[in-house]
């Protein structure tokens, strides 16, 4: 909850206290600098002891409830016909007002499913943005993925409130050029996670279902983020300031086929699930569950994260718990606009985002210019953050490198985990590497798997870089911090 302050400010103040905690380690800034070396300089490859802040993500790194925590207790154990998924599609129907619904392990295997059961080769999924993996699924059956947003979407330095949305007239063209029959379906995302945590507006995903309703076309809704979607629309739209999330939800999901979302993150589990009001559609799916997921009563997750993932549905819609992150997001990337540092703007869902390439213009971009900043923040601080840009990219098939749109660092941050105090120490850093921005350079790949090379790609520092800003750190900082 945000709260004004005498002097005129407003803070996030958290509205739940910690009843339990785990002890992290500042590793000095000569371990540090060794850790990212043997990871390669890529932060996946970090583990969690050489660690201070985990901002990687907001995937599977959410604190949960007291509630959630009771739920994992009452859970009913049983291969199938489980009354803990039961009470799963219970907690679907009411927030998300589907009636039919299954579990998979985690977000991707959702789009797996979809991609396997409604993309053949040749077709095309028109989408407001990507997600890395979603991307994968469309293209591995020889489809295209076309991403149509708003134009305002690239510009990182901006004050419009949806730049999540699609563009409709672009969806008129795509219709016009493929045809219906060559478009998979229409998938949004909502709060777009690679354009830095965008969100699109009611307006512009009610016009978007219409479109594609009007011209015949599955319509798919990653639901992954879908409450800080809804919750930016009830800040930023006209219309919506007296809506409740919970309601806002529900009117997203009420008009969209096809739903999925990983429930790593707004539900705080390990898990995902695929939910529909058509039958027809729910069946196709449901055939294949068995062969990738497991029996239809847990698909791929314990009986006990559905039940955590059945109490983390009912709170997820919560004004607080939906806010939660996001009033973070907006202190953090508010207090690092104001002293200068090219953040993504305005502030989203999930995360912080600098904008490498205004922060290290230098660093051309064959080099991986987010990927260097992302493991520079790292040896000047300890927190751990992601390469969103050029690493995150695939390649294209002839081999040759596919320049992301956006080269983002994505400070992440997980839900109710975190501090203001812990956010002004990453702020501080940040700001210590901005003045030191000169020493990064570049980045090389040593070892690069073919798909999704960001997770367990290796590279190395050109120049040997990491070792002069350890130095310069040091420096100011001493050898302890
Ligand atoms: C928008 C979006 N879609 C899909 C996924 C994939 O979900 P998972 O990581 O659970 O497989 C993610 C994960 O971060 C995501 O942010």
């Amino acid at each position: 909850m945000n709260i004004k302050l005498a002097n005129g400010k407003e803070i996030p103040v958290e509205t739940h206290k910690a009843r339990m905690v785990q002890k992290i380690n500042l590793a000095p800034a000569e371990r540090r600098l060794k850790a990212i070396e043997e990871a390669g300089y890529n932060t996946f490859q970090l583990k969690t002891k050489d660690i201070f802040l985990d901002m990687l993500t907001d995937s599977g790194t959410n604190a949960m409830s007291d509630k959630q925590i009771a739920g994992f207790i009452t859970t009913d154990d049983a291969y199938a016909g489980s009354m803990t998924f039961y009470e799963f599609a219970d907690a679907v129907k009411d927030i998300l007002g589907y009636q039919y619904v299954m579990n998979v392990h985690q977000g991707r295997a959702a789009e797996h499913l979809i991609a396997k059961v409604f993309i053949k080769s040749g077709d095309v999924v028109p989408t407001n943005y990507h997600f890395t993996t979603t991307k994968v699924h469309i293209e591995l059956p020889g489809a295209e993925c076309l991403e149509i947003y708003i134009d305002e979407a690239l510009n990182t330095k901006s004050t419009h409130p949806f730049k999540g949305s699609m563009d409709p007239q672009k969806l008129k063209d795509c219709i016009k050029k493929y045809g219906k029959d060559k478009i998979a379906f229409v998938r949004m995302e909502a709060t777009a996670n690679l354009l830095g945590g965008q969100p699109f507006s009611m307006a512009n995903y009610k016009e978007i279902m219409k479109i594609a309703k009007d011209n015949g076309l599955l319509t798919v809704l990653d639901g992954s983020l879908i409450c800080e979607n809804a919750y930016l629309i009830k800040q930023r739209e006209k219309g919506y300031e007296n809506k409740t999330v919970a309601e806002i939800v529900k009117e997203m999901c009420s008009i969209v086929d096809l739903f999925y979302m990983s429930g790593r993150k707004n539900t705080s589990v390990r898990g995902g699930c695929l939910a529909t009001n058509r039958k027809d559609l729910f069946d196709k799916i449901k055939d294949w569950l068995p062969v990738y997921e497991g029996f239809y009563t847990y698909g791929g997750m314990s009986q006990r994260e559905v039940g955590m993932m059945a109490v983390g549905m009912r709170e997820m819609v919560d004004l607080e718990v939906a806010g939660s992150a996001i009033e973070q997001v907006k202190y953090f990337v508010n207090r690092l606009d104001e002293i200068g540092i090219p953040v993504v703007t305005p502030p989203g869902g999930l995360a912080c985002h600098i904008d490498a390439r205004k922060f290290a213009p230098h660093i051309p971009k064959e080099e991986y210019i987010a990927g260097a900043l992302t493991a520079a923040l790292y040896i000047a601080s300890g927190v751990r953050s992601m390469e969103r840009g050029t690493i995150s990219t695939e390649r294209a098939k002839d081999g040759s490198e596919v320049f992301a749109d956006l080269e983002l660092t994505r400070i992440a941050v997980p839900r109710r985990v975190y501090t203001i105090s812990q956010i002004e120490y990453a702020i501080d850093r940040i700001h210590w590497l901005s003045k030191h921005r000169d020493l990064i350079k570049g980045l090389k790949f040593i070892e690069e798997p073919p798909v999704l090379r960001f997770f367990i790609g290796k590279l190395a520092a050109l120049d040997n870089w990491g070792a002069k800003l350890c130095e310069a750190f040091k420096k100011d900082f001493g050898p302890s911090l």
